[in-house]
């Protein structure tokens, strides 16, 4: 944090030279923004994950650079103190790295985000420093990479072979060499996580990566209990707020056919 509070790139780094693990969550809009914010959230992603769990589509393909600028918008205006990173969706920075400037540039002028995070392993090295360069802090997402699920087939926990470990933390390192502040690493085995973190100046934020990783880093309507349509092993969940919802719709249902709701005190 710098003297008024706020998260930057620079002080999640300084956070992990002290040890001090960092807190992350998504959010996609501005109401929840402002509560995870006012909570003390380190970084709040506004992910690509919003095609799943508030779109209801199967996968995070199909969302649109407009569509990840306007939620962008919405949660940057609700932050004060949290750093806001904004995801390049799919195809918005693979295509050539003029794309990739061009749509990272917008997220920060238009969705005025404070960096960018892509999936990708050194192949983007070349991409994350132009960005870099660009004045752009970018960060990565190594393990398993959601947007290229037509690739894999499946979403198992990556880097169980011994060949894939390594080839995922080379990934890691060329990131961080390239300029990445910090890089998220998704379902992979614990002691890779470890490996990972103590190979890396940079902060390892941890999805399904264990306990030894600089940070963590869970999709909120997952850790809150909304989101029930299916439910990673990596997922604790803090409330069961899907259910809560469910009894408190009810029960205004309940009340507005029985003439109970509204009374008195709350009529004019
Ligand atoms: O889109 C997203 O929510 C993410 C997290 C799973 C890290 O990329």
């Amino acid at each position: 944090m710098n003297a008024d509070g706020k998260v930057t790139t620079a002080t999640l780094k300084e956070r992990k030279q002290r040890g001090e693990r960092i807190a992350a969550l998504t959010a996609y809009d501005h109401l929840f923004a402002t509560l995870l914010d006012q909570a003390g959230v380190d970084v709040i992603l506004v992910g690509d994950s919003v095609a799943t769990v508030m779109q209801g589509r199967d996968t995070t393909v199909p969302v649109t650079m407009d569509q990840m600028v306007y939620h962008c918008e919405l949660v940057s205006r609700g932050c004060e103190r949290a750093l806001v990173v904004g995801d390049l969706p799919f195809m918005s920075y693979q295509v050539s790295v003029s794309d990739a400037l061009k749509n990272a540039g917008r997220l920060l002028k238009e969705g005025h985000v404070e960096a960018v995070k892509l999936e990708g392993g050194s192949s983007f090295a070349p991409t994350v420093a132009k960005l870099v360069a660009a004045g752009i802090p970018v960060m990565g997402h190594v393990g398993l990479t959601p947007q290229s699920i037509n690739q894999f087939g499946t979403y198992k926990t990556r880097g169980t072979e011994q060949d894939e470990q390594d080839r995922l933390v080379d990934d890691a390192v060329a990131l961080e060499q390239a300029g990445a502040f910090a890089i998220v690493l998704e379902k992979v085995p614990s002691e890779l996580g470890q490996r990972m973190a103590a190979a890396t100046t940079v902060p390892i934020i941890g999805i399904g990566a264990g306990p030894h990783t600089d940070g963590q880093i869970l999709v909120t309507p997952d850790m809150l209990g909304m989101f029930t349509r299916f439910r990673p092993r990596f997922v604790r969940r803090y409330r069961e707020l899907a259910a809560d919802i469910g009894d408190a719709v009810g029960s205004y249902c309940d009340d507005v056919r029985s003439g109970s709701f509204p009374a008195a005190d709350e009529s004019y």
